[in-house]
């Protein structure tokens, strides 16, 4: 048997070196965490769940004509993904009013906002991932102008498409993150979405009861990560009813 070389291994997931150049294997753990890892668990199942839905949007969202780094799903816990060069910033998509956004500016979880409101924060665990501003991005040369341009629409286009995914299950998209990595073509580069969209990442309510659906249950102990994320899957047909 031969090691596989581990390239990174972060708080939910580990990459590994992929079988093709310009290639990744990304392993979903079942490790949770929040508040920047000062909360922790192990939580049996979420790796494979996290692995399945992350499959479902991401292929989804290709087949709208998104890019995404998604190749194919290899196994329970596993997915082939084209290598990116990370852009260091966590996007942020807001259609409703939560979590940090309600903190800082005192507007009740649930507000409805007045269009969808985009926010980036620095990718760096040690600050906590601070918000920044397209300023700070100029300034520090985390993305050029033609990047923000591109980021924005992707932001907006995957908005779309989750909301009408989640609202025809009877789920509300409150907010979602995502990442996105640069590819070269040639003398070009572009802009995909990386790393993964699942309810790990995504602030998702059932529309009739109010009932939160993602990483909320386990940062607020509000019952099992596991059966919120199985009622997506399940909702989405991403897998059966009565497994
Ligand atoms: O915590 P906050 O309200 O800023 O989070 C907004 C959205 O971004 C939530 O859906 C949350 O799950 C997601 N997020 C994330 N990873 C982070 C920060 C936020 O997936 N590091």
């Amino acid at each position: 048997m031969a090691r596989r070389k581990k390239i990174y291994e972060g708080k939910a997931k580990i990459l590994y070196e992929g079988p093709e150049p310009g290639t990744i294997v990304q392993h979903f753990k079942d490790d949770a965490t929040a508040f920047n890892a000062e909360k922790k668990a192990v939580i049996e199942g979420k790796g494979v769940l996290n692995n399945r839905l992350s499959e479902f949007f991401m292929t989804g969202l290709g087949q709208i004509g998104v890019p995404t780094h998604f190749i194919k799903r290899l196994n329970m816990r596993e997915q082939l993904v084209r290598s990116v060069e990370i852009v260091p910033l966590e996007i942020i998509v807001r259609n409703y009013a939560a979590g940090t956004m309600s903190k800082r500016l005192g507007i009740e979880e649930g507000t409805q906002l007045p269009r969808p409101i985009v926010e980036y924060c620095y990718k760096d665990d040690k600050l906590g991932d601070p918000l920044v501003t397209e300023e700070h991005i100029a300034a520090f040369g985390w993305a050029s102008q033609q990047d923000m341009d591109d980021i924005l629409s992707l932001a907006l286009r995957v908005n779309d498409f989750l909301s009408g995914v989640m609202m025809a299950v009877g789920i509300r998209l409150v907010d979602f993150k995502i990442e996105v990595g640069r590819v070269y073509d040639g003398d070009f580069q572009r802009l995909i979405v990386a790393d993964e969209i699942s309810p790990d990442s995504c602030r998702l309510w059932d529309i009739e009861t109010g009932q939160k659906l993602d990483k909320d249950v386990f940062r607020r102990d509000l019952g099992s990560l596991t059966d919120a994320y199985t009622e997506v899957a399940q909702r989405l047909g991403v897998m059966p009813r009565n497994q």
